[in-house]
């Protein structure tokens, strides 16, 4: 039987109860705190296990007890089952062919490289604000934080200026379907993947005729040099880069914006000492992550916290609850830039660590530097009136409205 906490986190997840939901996505901060009091809680409305602790989402992401998928022989007892949509990118497979695929892809992510692209991210931010600055005034997400992953992405994966507009169009129903997992069987989610595989395929055979430097042209070469990864393994990895990289990080920076308008003194403090803005990156991944929760499936019977995990079961870790832990973290609801903390676990752990960690760094600490201190007199116009998606993977606001002097 569920507590009184956990039915109304389920409740407010499933968004069933709108009221109760609409706040829990306002602020899921309170809600996680009394999950926090249980470690592990069986959650009967979605058929999962929650992990809610640091200290437990932090092993469990390096415990091979733990994987994606079931293994063979053990039945799959997800309430949600993998979609072969998703399949072949790396988020998704389990070693071996996640450690053959993932080697592939590691080198274009190194921290040397994407330290090269910081002139490339500087001068593209620079743009985005002078374009807008006669206006005074711009839609946070849409018109600033999305172009830039948009367009550092699609320059490292070679897609043609002339093009990424109907990508990133396309791109958009993806990301959509692909953040909602209860929407997996949709037929108009296989028909949006459809037509983005149709283009990136397009887009390979481009590639492959006229190679550039690029990531899509290093993986086709070492999908045609000796079949490391099949043609189903490079799309699907290819579609996989320019989603996961894309709202997380505008999400990321619309949370940290937010988070700065919401604790003035951090905000001045930020705008006098600009190079604390990488330590301060940390803090807001930890205070307000764009990915809040992350899926395993149990490989064996665990024991945790007196409660048995059964094999093939899932579990959620709550990486969102674990980055507010006060077991952790000294005045843990607290956003503090100048904290000397351990690392959140927004970017996860162990064998699927993210691979664009440095890139989503890179970009929100320039993205949010040069915002706060380029326009003054900059302020949010809708703060009252925010918004949430009812989504409880991925988080970030709707519209926010910025206007200057
Ligand atoms: C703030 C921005 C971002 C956040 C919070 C984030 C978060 C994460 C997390 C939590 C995982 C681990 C998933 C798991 O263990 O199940 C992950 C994996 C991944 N991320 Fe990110 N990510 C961000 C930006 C990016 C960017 C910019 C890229 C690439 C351009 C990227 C590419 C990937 C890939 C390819 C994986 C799969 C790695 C694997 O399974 O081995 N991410 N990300």
């Amino acid at each position: 039987m569920s507590t009184d906490v956990e039915t109304s986190a389920s409740a407010a997840a499933t968004g069933n109860l709108p009221e109760e939901a609409r706040r829990f996505f306002a602020n899921p901060y309170d809600a996680y705190q009394h999950l926090r009091t249980k470690a592990v809680i069986w959650d009967a409305d979605f058929g999962f296990w929650r992990i809610t602790r640091y200290e437990d989402v932090d092993a469990i992401l390096r415990d091979k007890r733990f994987a994606k998928n079931p293994p063979p022989g053990v039945p799959d007892l997800r309430p949600i089952q993998q979609v072969d949509r998703f399949s072949s990118g790396i988020l998704n497979l389990d070693p071996p062919d996640h450690t053959r695929i993932r080697s592939l892809m590691v080198k274009a992510f190194n921290a040397k490289r994407m330290e090269a692209m910081r002139p490339v991210i500087e001068s593209l931010v620079a743009n985005i604000i002078e374009a807008h600055r006669a206006d005074r005034t711009m839609e946070l997400k849409g018109d600033f934080a999305h172009p830039i992953p948009a367009t550092i992405i699609s320059d490292m994966l070679g897609i043609p200026e002339d093009q990424r507009e109907h990508f990133a169009q396309l791109s958009q129903d993806i990301i959509r379907f692909g953040n909602d997992l209860l929407a997996a069987d949709d037929e108009a989610a296989d028909e949006a993947i459809r037509e983005f595989d149709d283009f990136l395929s397009a887009l390979v055979r481009e590639k492959r005729a006229n190679p550039t430097d690029d990531l899509t042209s290093a993986l086709i070469e070492a999908r045609d040099d000796g079949g490391a990864l099949s043609e189903k393994e490079l799309i699907h990895n290819v579609r996989l880069l320019f989603i996961a990289g894309h709202e997380t990080t505008v999400n990321l920076i619309c949370n940290a914006v937010l988070a700065l308008f919401q604790n003035r003194e951090q905000l001045a403090y930020l705008r006098e000492h600009p190079d604390k803005m990488s330590d301060a990156v940390e803090e807001f991944l930890r205070f307000d992550s764009s990915v809040q929760q992350l899926p395993r499936v149990a490989q064996e019977d665990v024991e945790m916290h007196g409660e048995t995990i059964k094999a093939g079961q899932m579990i959620v870790l709550m990486l969102g609850s674990a980055n507010h832990d006060d077991r952790r973290y000294e005045d843990s609801e607290k956003l503090n830039v100048d904290r000397t903390f351990h690392r959140a676990k927004s970017f996860g752990g162990g064998a699927h660590f993210c691979l664009g960690a440095q890139l989503a760094r890179l970009e929100t600490e320039i993205a949010v530097r040069k915002l706060i201190t380029e326009l003054p007199g900059l302020c949010i116009t809708n703060m009252d009136s925010l918004s949430y998606p009812p989504n409880p993977f991925f988080r970030g606001p709707e519209a926010v409205q910025l206007a200057w002097d």
